[in-house]
């Protein structure tokens, strides 16, 4: 197969259609099914030997999938499971830095939301400017600052005001506590490179806000927020900053380090992907479930919420603390796939009780503004049957008619 490099025209903004040709190819390969990707950094590939009845498929068997030359970076996705939940790796990406254009760097994120993945986790290897971070730490991204100087978003998209999702990240955390591995939280700055930085630009940096700082990641959170994956990140502190300890960098030491670290990285995604798989998985159950009772009519709406809201994949019961966590999505089929109602809070469990304490809320996304008329329509339609359904018991759709947007 050609090379992406050849095959792809540079800076292009908007190549809808490479990107249906990577999905349509990654699909023919049988990488699709998968509720979420994870995209591993320098030196952080090796979690790929973790994940149970793995296919593997490089790169360059994939139509317009760019590769990386950087050591430490595989080029091939892997499609297994971990934790019983079906995930896609990504070992290795492209950077900027290598010629690549905003586009092809972002490309894998919007083929994932094409096949179908609903939540993103992206890693990479960082230097650190909190002296007290020892190199191997883990930080969660919390948010970034974009020093790259390239936009990744296409006109029409809008910036999110952050692009890493709190409950996911909320999710990390817990991850991380329940397999005792210290995660720190930071701000990480994403400069061009692909030299290190001097000591007076990481002092400008810290000046900034900045905790981390390395070459990646930001056009790929901000493309699959803008898609609509949740998404989480992690650094992996390979090293200090320049001038912070005053020892030269090097790339190797970038990777070893990384390599030093992966116990610990493994065990926090070990737990924390089927968590994050599994809250995606949720959705699409919510989805089913929705579509399920409009033929079986609720005598109870309460109940039917509950039904939704405490079964998890497989029928497993979910108990009300986990659920508590979960931010529901509920994608209601009929409203196509550019609507996402997102319903919050006052769910309600027999054995527990109620169990948030927000009021429930529904918003609804537009991810096109040119669909909104027909997707009104067909909202309409979809609320009325509801409502015929349900007599208006349900909280949800009584919600649902109170936003704005349907106004
Ligand atoms: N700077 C930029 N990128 C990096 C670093 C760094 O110190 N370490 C790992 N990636």
């Amino acid at each position: 197969m050609q090379s992406a490099r050849q095959h792809d025209p540079r800076g292009r903004v908007g190549d809808d259609g490479d990107v249906e040709r990577l999905a349509a190819s990654m699909r023919a390969q049988g990488l699709a099914g998968c509720e979420l990707a994870l995209v591993l950094g320098s030196g952080l590939g090796a979690f790929g030997e973790r994940l149970a009845d793995a296919r593997s498929v490089p790169f360059d068997a994939l139509d317009g999938m760019p590769g990386s030359a950087v050591p430490g970076h595989a080029g091939r996705f892997l499609h297994g499971t971990i934790g019983g939940a079906r995930v896609l790796l990504q070992q290795g990406r492209a950077h900027l830095y290598e010629g690549w254009s905003p586009e092809q760097v972002t490309r894998s994120v919007r083929a994932f939301a094409a096949l179908g993945c609903r939540a993103l986790v992206l890693t990479n290897a960082a230097g650190g400017l909190r002296r007290e971070w020892e190199p191997g730490s883990l930080m969660r991204l919390t948010d970034h600052i974009n020093l790259q100087g390239r936009a990744p978003l296409r006109a029409a998209e809008r910036a999110a005001a952050c692009a890493y999702d709190a409950r996911a990240g909320a999710e990390l955390d817990r991850a991380a506590q329940e397999a005792g591995v210290r995660l720190e939280r930071g701000v990480y700055a994403a400069l061009l490179g692909p030299s290190y930085e001097t000591p007076a630009e990481i002092r400008m940096l810290g000046a900034l806000g900045a905790d981390a700082v390395g070459m990646s990641t930001v056009a790929e959170a901000a493309v699959g927020h803008a898609v609509g994956l949740r998404v989480a990140a992690i650094s992996c502190i390979t090293n200090h900053a320049a001038g912070i300890s005053g020892e030269p960098l090097s790339h190797s030491e970038v990777v070893e380090t990384g390599k030093q670290a992966s116990a610990r990285f493994a065990r926090l995604l070990e737990r924390a992907l089927p968590a994050l798989a599994r809250a995606a998985a949720l959705v699409l159950l919510l989805c089913f479930g929705l579509a399920a009772c409009r033929s079986t009519p609720p005598a109870d709406f309460d109940r039917l919420e509950l039904y939704f809201g405490l079964t998890g994949p497989g029928g497993a019961p979910i108990g009300a603390a986990e659920w508590e966590r979960f931010e529901v999505e509920v994608l209601v089929p009929e409203l196509g796939g550019f609507s996402v109602i997102e319903a919050r809070g006052a769910w309600t469990d027999p054995e527990h009780g109620r169990v948030a304490r927000e009021p429930s809320r529904a918003v609804v996304h537009y991810f096109d503004p040119r669909e909104v008329a027909a997707l009104r329509a067909k909202a309409a339609r979809v609320v009325d049957e509801y409502k015929r359904r349900f007599e208006q018991k349900s909280v949800l759709v009584g919600w649902l008619l109170g936003t704005h947007e349907f106004q």
